[in-house]
């Protein structure tokens, strides 16, 4: 028997109990097997197939690792290929060689450190950036010694990423848990599963040659989840942004377990301190009815008129992940279909930014958290906009355009297109230069930017995340301060909202192919929109409305829209936030 045809064999019978396809009978196998094996042993393999010999010794076979390996491996080099990078550095005990369909490679350029080639399975150049892969079904305290060990020569330059491949989406989910994030410093974990499915997307045809059939082997397991659960955060810091008297706050809190949230979701927070005490788990409620009230006996000792009693609504502005310095974004520097594999990872840090209402009972006791509370959110709720669906589109340009406190939410889903190596101008839209600048008294600098003293929120946010203050952002004053002047930016427009300078810029660029993301004040989200007809370009809002249960059960964030030229109401909670703006019904918003 040609030993060719059993590892063949072993290949598909691995794919299947990995893709942990429950029914694995020899006879599916053995056709599955026959349709991608080369021409030339076909009519061998078609006279075994069915001798009983033959089949008890392939069934008995232990399966194969290399030749899995090798497959998947063929795979993710079809999409190298295609985005011309380089492979090298293969370690051959780790693939069946005989299968591997490169054999020339070119090795130029790639790191050539002994601990790494001897531990890693193979290394991708990208651009700067060697990305360096290994599988984790290999020995785990093996892997923790190469992942420490690219994490201390790297220095966080970016110049070195060890990529960690696991088999399938549980094992994969399994890594993504943060405490594996400590074992394994700094990696990105992909899955077959991701690279299949990516492959599958950028060449169709390809994927089907290698298959030869249906999708079966590596459906889109990865579904990507919108569970919301409650969460206990701890907080980092709660600090007042903008300088005298700020009506702004940066809230830093840290997650145990990471929480994937995407751009445009929102967590609902706990608001009140004094609550906190009561939470811990000694406490026990006296009777129901001290719970059910509409003023708990619990909580007699507080002041009535200023209590909440439900979450509030916030949006992500930053997020952290462990290992990974918060301008990875714009070092990175990957291609967006290897980002769209290598995003994985899960945030557990992260920042709100708020405005405290004049009459706002949960902002104002918001400001009352401090280092060390501990607070339940309720999270990740809202859509998920899955931002890998828009990379598939020609794109020149993203652009967000966010008025006041509107912009915060749109500094994550920035940091988020710069990971996918996305061109985004920021148009911004604030009162006065003040309200920009980081009260640092008292605070460690660093808590903020680098820079610390005299940092800017918004436009230190997005030249960390790679935009140009000279030529990438573009902001506007309402009060017309000379302050201004301290931006190093060509682009500052005084007395004039964000709208302006905005349909100005559409106007010169009316040949860019652009998306446009807004968030903000009503009629200036609406002008926006308007724009985006005029030179018909994709448009998306981010919708607040007020909302008590985050869930869509209460209806209290119903939103007058527009379906299939029918008037509508869709709850912004689960509809929303993110919205395309020729779906929202502009007549019946509130001014
Ligand atoms: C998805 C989402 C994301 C949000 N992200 C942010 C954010 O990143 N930063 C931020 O500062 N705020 C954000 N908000 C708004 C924030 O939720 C409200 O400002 C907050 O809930 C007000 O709570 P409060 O208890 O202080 O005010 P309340 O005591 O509940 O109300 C005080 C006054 O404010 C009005 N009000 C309250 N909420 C809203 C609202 N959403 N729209 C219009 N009027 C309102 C009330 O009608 C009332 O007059 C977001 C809202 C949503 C729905
Ligand atoms: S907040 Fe309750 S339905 Fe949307």
């Amino acid at each position: 028997m040609k030993e060719e045809i059993i590892r063949y064999f072993d290949l598909i019978r691995f794919i299947y109990l990995k893709s942990k396809i429950e029914s694995e009978n020899i006879d599916k196998l053995i056709n599955k097997t026959f349709t991608i094996l080369p021409r030339i042993y076909k009519s061998e393999f078609a006279i075994y197939k069915h001798d009983k010999k033959f089949r008890s010794v392939i069934n008995k076979r232990p399966i194969n690792t290399k030749a899995f390996n090798t497959f998947y491996f063929n795979i993710l080099e079809h999409m190298t290929n295609r985005l011309g990078l380089k492979i090298g550095n293969i370690n051959e005990n780790f693939f069946n060689t005989k299968f591997l369909s490169l054999k020339d490679r070119d090795w130029s350029g790639i790191i050539l450190d002994k601990t790494i080639i001897d531990n890693c399975a193979f290394i991708i150049k990208n651009k700067e950036t060697n990305l360096i892969f290994s599988f984790g079904h290999q020995s785990e305290n093996k892997l923790k010694d190469l992942s420490n060990y690219i994490y201390s020569i790297d220095h966080n330059r970016y110049e070195n990423i060890h990529v960690i491949i696991f088999k399938n989406s549980e094992e994969l989910d399994k890594a993504r848990n943060i405490s594996k994030s400590h074992i394994y410093k700094r990696s990105f974990f992909t899955s077959f599963d991701e690279i299949c499915s990516k492959v599958k997307k950028i060449d169709r045809n390809y994927y089907k040659k290698i298959f030869s059939i249906n999708d079966d082997f590596s459906r889109d397991k990865l579904k990507i989840k919108n569970i919301a659960s409650l969460h206990n955060i701890i907080i980092e810091d709660n600090i007042p942004v903008g300088l005298e008297k700020s009506n702004f706050y940066k809230l830093t809190f840290k997650s145990k377990h990471p929480i994937d949230i995407f751009p445009g979701q929102f967590v609902m927070i706990d608001t009140s301190r004094d609550r906190i005490k009561y939470r811990s788990s000694s406490y026990k409620p006296k009777s129901l009815s001290s719970i059910s009230g509409v003023k708990p006996n619990i909580y007699n000792d507080l002041d009535s008129k200023r209590f909440s009693f439900l979450k509030r609504p916030f949006g992500i502005y930053r997020t952290y992940y462990e290992n990974f310095t918060y301008d990875c974004s714009s070092k990175l520097n990957l291609e967006k279909e290897l980002a769209a594999i290598l995003y994985t990872i899960k945030p557990n840090k992260f920042e709100i930014l708020y405005k405290v209402l004049e009459t706002g009972t949960g902002t104002n006791e918001l400001t009352k958290l401090i280092h060390g509370d501990k607070v339940e959110i309720l999270a990740p709720l809202g859509k998920i906009f899955d931002l890998r669906e828009i990379l598939n589109e020609e794109i020149d340009e993203i652009h967000i355009v966010g008025g006041g406190v509107g912009i915060a939410p749109l500094i994550y889903l920035v940091q988020l297109l710069r990971f996918f190596n996305i061109k985004v101008k920021a148009f911004i839209g604030i009162e006065n230069f003040d309200s920009l600048c980081y009260n640092d008294a008292g605070v460690d600098p660093q808590s903020f930017t680098s820079t610390g003293r005299n940092a800017k929120i918004y436009i230190d946010d997005l030249k960390y995340l790679g935009l140009s203050e000279t030529s990438d952002i573009y902001l506007s004053l309402l009060s017309d301060s000379n302050e201004a002047t301290m931006i190093n930016n060509k682009h500052v427009f005084k007395g004039c909202f964000i709208t302006e300078p905005y349909s100005n810029y559409l106007r010169k660029h009316n040949d860019l192919k652009i998306i446009t993301f807004t968030c903000g004040p009503i009629p200036m989200m609406h002008k926006v929109h308007n724009l985006a007809l005029q030179y018909n370009l994709k448009s998306y809002v981010l919708m607040e409305k007020r909302m008590a249960c985050g869930i869509g059960v209460c209806f209290s964030c119903v939103c007058p829209t527009i379906e299939n030229d029918v008037n509508h109401y869709s709850r912004i909670c689960i509809d929303g936030p993110i919205v395309e703006s020729n779906k929202i019904n502009w007549n019946e918003q509130p001014s």
